[in-house]
């Protein structure tokens, strides 16, 4: 029988409610060994609730367990890189939610520590993995659009007051370009490469010193252009389009879509439907089992050099509009 991949969760938060919720409808090849939380009373009670034999207190536990195989990274963008050298230095594979790090050069240090410690690593970004991005791939091949000159993608959401607190505070490395605003910009890489030439970029800043606000206008050497929108307690329909010389290709939902619609110039439009096996999350999931099975250290899908392209390509963006967060220096 094929080994099963015995899997930590670090962090009892939201997502990590989703990870666990969503291995549980997954098929049986995988198990969900431990979780860790700050709290051992939030670690039981999460255990519990997914029918987890261990339960940490501390993350450090969850890291040096000999008995998992890889470790789910889910806490604020403010911990991603000390959370992830933890597991590294313990032997741990990984994969850790977007953004990656709070930078292009936090991020290429710990890929550099993996490579070292000769672990599995990966930025959560399921976007990459939704089965309906090859069909899509493959009609732009085709040329039914024609030649692809520019594409658009917005995604805002509201939140309540409370929460719109911790989404947005600086000391966590907060705000909508590093909280969606790595969709939107991963979405453009997708389709027009992950080298803009030129990055035109304005964040309306908030109180706190964060973006409740990024509007983005990349520009490629090819002469295509990205326009993009991410935004926090502004609701934006989250939507995404390619647009060619020859029609245009829309992607209601692009982080996660299960169809896109076709609109060829000149003949019917036609939608392609892709239905999740559960709900969207399990392709990165097997994307990373499967590397780790086969001795593989990075996914030749959600590559390194992509995840620190997009990584610099915030870091642009914030120096273009002096957001720095407290924690960083500021020479
Ligand atoms: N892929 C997606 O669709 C998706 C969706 C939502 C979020 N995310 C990403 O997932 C990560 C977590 O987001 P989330 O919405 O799940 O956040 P959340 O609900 O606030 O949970 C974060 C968890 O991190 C832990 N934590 C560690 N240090 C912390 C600190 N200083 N302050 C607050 N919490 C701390 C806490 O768990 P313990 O108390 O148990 O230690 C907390 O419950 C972020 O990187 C976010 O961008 C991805």
């Amino acid at each position: 029988m094929e080994k099963k991949i015995r899997w930590g969760i670090l962090s009892t938060g939201t997502i990590a409610h989703n990870f666990a919720k969503t291995v549980r409808q997954m098929d049986e090849n995988r198990e969900l060994s431990a979780v860790a939380s700050r709290t051992a009373e939030k670690a039981r009670a999460f255990a519990a609730e997914y029918g987890i034999s261990k339960a940490y207190g501390s993350y450090e536990e969850l890291a040096a367990d000999p008995e998992i195989d890889a470790v789910y990274i889910a806490t604020p963008h403010s911990e991603h890189a000390h959370d992830m050298r933890l597991c590294i230095e313990h032997g741990k594979n990984v994969l850790c939610e977007k953004p990656f790090t709070v930078d292009a050069k936090q991020a290429a240090a710990i890929f550099e520590l993996a490579r070292e410690k000769h672990v599995f690593i990966m930025e959560a970004f399921w976007t990459k993995f939704i089965p309906v991005y090859r069909d899509m791939e493959r009609i732009l091949k085709n040329g039914e659009i024609g030649e692809i000159t520019c594409l658009s993608a917005q995604y805002g959401y509201t939140v309540s007051p409370t929460l719109a607190v911790r989404k947005l505070d600086p000391h966590l490395a907060g705000g909508a370009l590093l909280d969606i605003g790595v969709y939107t910009l991963g979405f453009a890489a997708m389709f027009l490469g992950y080298k803009p030439e030129k990055i035109h970029s304005f964040l309306q800043l908030n109180s706190v010193g964060t973006d409740s606000v990024s509007s983005m206008l990349l520009q490629y050497s090819t002469g295509q252009t990205a326009q993009l929108t991410a935004a926090i307690q502004t609701t934006l329909p989250t939507w995404g389009a390619v647009f060619g010389t020859g029609g245009r290709i829309e992607v209601p939902n692009f982080k996660n879509p299960p169809f896109i619609r076709v609109f060829p110039n000149g003949k019917e439009p036609y939608t392609v439907e892709r239905p999740f096996d559960v709900n969207g999350f399990e392709y990165e999931i097997r994307e990373v089992e499967d590397c780790i099975k086969n001795g593989r250290t990075t996914s030749a899908v959600m590559t390194p050099e992509q995840t620190v392209a997009v990584m610099g390509m915030m870091d642009t963006v914030r120096e273009q509009n002096g957001m720095v967060f407290p924690f960083e220096s500021n020479c």
